[in-house]
Parts: structure tokens; sequence; C-alpha cells
């Protein structure tokens, strides 16, 4: 039997239940993984709260969560990447990691290397595989450069901040409370503005000799969309990767020639890991930087599986800094 947290409803984080389930043998291509570890990831909470039409139109209940470390109990026929006792983790659809086993896709998990403990890969390999694909793929940060990441103190955020030091960008930070500068200066962050106290569009261009950031990476959304536009440089790159406060309303595409030559996109992670072959070097660049104290995630908090309601209305309250993860 599996315990596996659960939703018959989409809502607040009261619809998360812990349920005990039979097991399942893996199919073929699928592995059974003895979870360690869970990432708790604010696309859960957009998941849970049935913010996604594809989610929407699935039969219910149904399993959250996309981000797990642990040890491979079973393999199922036509599995070669993986045998039973590897240690492993994924950062993928399918849904499903709020549990203490389930069956994935071998070619959707990586192995874990040694030395790096499976609490910390729960913590940062989903949130750093979405840094590298966002720093080194859409839009290659050079060293100098002038940049804004917003929720610099969350989970991707303060590892976005150890990165970009790393890299020697100028790394402009924005938090959205006077309690969170610290934690975001302590990520790498040069600068931090608290958003709705600091004029930080202003700030980020005065920085910047007045000419702008060459990039904004922007997981907020609505709330930030405006100022993100404003503070950056001529053909400087707007890369929107969330949205938090809520989706950013209809804009003109004209409105990128008249704010000079702006770029912009949208990204998902599950885009830029489609291949085998990209998951794999993703995964690798994480497991490196990792190794190489490049990032050092902060844990706020460690719940039990059967506490994912509590963890989520952390997450969703603003209350957290760094990452959660659950413990099965
Ligand atoms: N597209 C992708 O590939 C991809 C992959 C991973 C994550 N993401 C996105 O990246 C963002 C960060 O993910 P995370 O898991 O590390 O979460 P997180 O940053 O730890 O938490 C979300 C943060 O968003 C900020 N926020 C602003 N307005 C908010 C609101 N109305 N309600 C709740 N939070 C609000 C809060 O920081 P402040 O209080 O400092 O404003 C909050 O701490 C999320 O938007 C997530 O969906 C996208």
């Amino acid at each position: 039997m599996a315990r596996v947290v659960r939703l018959h409803r989409f809502g607040g984080p009261e619809v998360l239940v812990e349920e005990v389930v039979p097991d399942a043998p893996p199919g073929p291509g699928e592995i059974r993984i003895r979870q360690t570890a869970i990432g708790v990831n604010f696309t859960d909470v957009h998941g849970r709260r049935g913010d996604y039409a594809n989610l929407r139109a699935l039969p219910l209940p149904i399993a959250i969560g996309m981000e797990a470390a642990g040890i491979v109990e079973a393999v199922g026929p036509d599995v070669a990447r993986l045998r039973a006792g590897d240690r492993v983790a994924y950062a993928s659809a399918p849904l499903g990691s709020y549990a203490s086993h389930r069956n994935m896709p071998a070619t959707r998990c990586v192995r874990v290397p040694e030395g790096v403990d499976d609490r910390t890969v729960a913590a940062s390999l989903l949130k750093g595989m979405t840094l590298e694909y966002l720093l080194r793929r859409v839009h290659r940060v050079q060293k100098g450069e002038w940049i804004v990441f917003h929720a610099a103190a969350g989970g991707v955020g303060t590892l976005a901040g150890q990165w970009l030091r790393a890299l020697g960008a100028h790394a402009i930070g924005i938090v959205g409370s006077a309690a969170k500068e610290a934690t975001a200066r302590a990520a790498g962050y040069a600068h931090v503005f608290v958003h709705g106290r600091d004029d930080w569009p202003n700030a980020a261009r005065r920085l910047s000799d007045g000419a702008g950031v060459a990039a904004v990476y922007d997981s907020v959304g609505q709330a930030t969309w405006e100022g993100s536009i404003a503070c950056l440089a001529p053909r400087g790159y707007m890369v929107c990767f969330g949205n938090s406060s809520g989706l950013v309303p209809p804009i003109s595409v004209n409105s990128l020639r008249d704010r000079g030559s702006l770029r912009l996109t949208w990204t998902r992670l599950s885009e830029y890991t489609a291949t085998v072959e990209e998951l794999d070097a993703c995964a690798a660049e994480v497991f490196e930087a990792l190794q190489r104290g490049i990032l050092r995630p902060r844990i706020h908090a460690a719940f039990p599986l059967a506490r994912a309601a509590d963890a989520h209305a952390a997450l969703e309250s603003r209350a957290t800094d760094g990452s959660l993860v659950l413990l099965p």
C-alpha cells in the first residue's frame, strides 16, 4: 500500500488529504520509487486551486506534485536506464509526487550522485533545473549584466541569487516584504527592493546608469508586469515564467516596439527538458552546482506528508523563504 495525498475537489489547502491506495507494479518503461523527500512548488498550489484547464478536465480524485527523491524499488519491463537500488529523483509530470511510493516513467527520472542528500535534492532539483534553462538557455546571463529577479527570497528566487552571483551578474532582487530583504541579500542579490514600498523600476534604471536591465525574470505576473517592462533596456528580454499574483492581462504586441525592441517569452520547464538528453544535461548542471557549493538550498521547513495542506497554506500566504519539502 502507498500513502498518497490527493484531492477530491479543487480549492484551498484543506482539500489535500492523505489516503492509502493499493500498490501497482511498475508498467513497461516505469520504475517504482520508495520516496524519501518531496519538493513543494508553487505550481502545486495552482494545480490544487484548479488554475490549470488540463487538470480540471481529469476525473477526480487526482494526485498532485512534480518533484521527489527516493530509491528504486522495482523496475518494469523495458527499463535499461535504472536498476533497483538506484538513488533517483525527478522534477516532471506525470503528477503525483505527494506520495510514499509511486511509479514513474524511467525516462523522466535521473540518478542522484553521491554526496547530495535527498532533502537537498527535493529542495532544489525542480527549482535548479528551472534556473538552468532560464539563466543559461532562455537568456544566457553574461558577467556584468544587470538582471532583475522577482520573488527573490522564494524557493526559485534564493537559488537564482546564488547562481547569478556565481555568473558575475549584477543581480537586483525584488521581494514582497521587508521581512524577506535579508534572505534575498544572503542569497547573493547585490541590491534588494521591496515591491509596494520601493520604486524598484526607477531604482533598477538608475543602478544601470540609465540604460535599463538586460533581462527581467518575472514569476509574479500581474502585480509586477508593468514595472518589469519599465526597467528593461532597449532589446531587453522580458522572461515570464510564473503568475503567483495572477495572470498578466492581455498586452499589445506593439508595446514591445514602443518600449524599445523588447523581447518577450513565457517559458515552462517541461518544454526545456522535453527529451531525455535535455533532461539529463539540465539535471547534471544542477547536481554539479550543488556539489560545487554554487547552489545551497535553504529549507524553510520540512513537513510530514500528511501535513501537505500546512505546507501549501504557508507557501501561498507568502510566509516562506527558501524551499519547502514533505517527508513521507
Ligand atoms: N515556468 C516554469 O518553468 C517554472 C518552474 C518553477 C517555478 N515556476 C514559478 O516560479 C515561481 C516561484 O516558485 P517557487 O515554488 O519557488 O515559489 P516561491 O517563490 O517560494 O513562492 C511564491 C512567491 O511569490 C510571491 N508572490 C507574489 N505575489 C503573490 C501572491 N499574490 N500570492 C502568493 N505569492 C505571491 C511571494 O514572494 P514575495 O512575498 O517576496 O512577493 C511568494 O513567496 C512560481 O510562480 C512558480 O509557479 C515556474
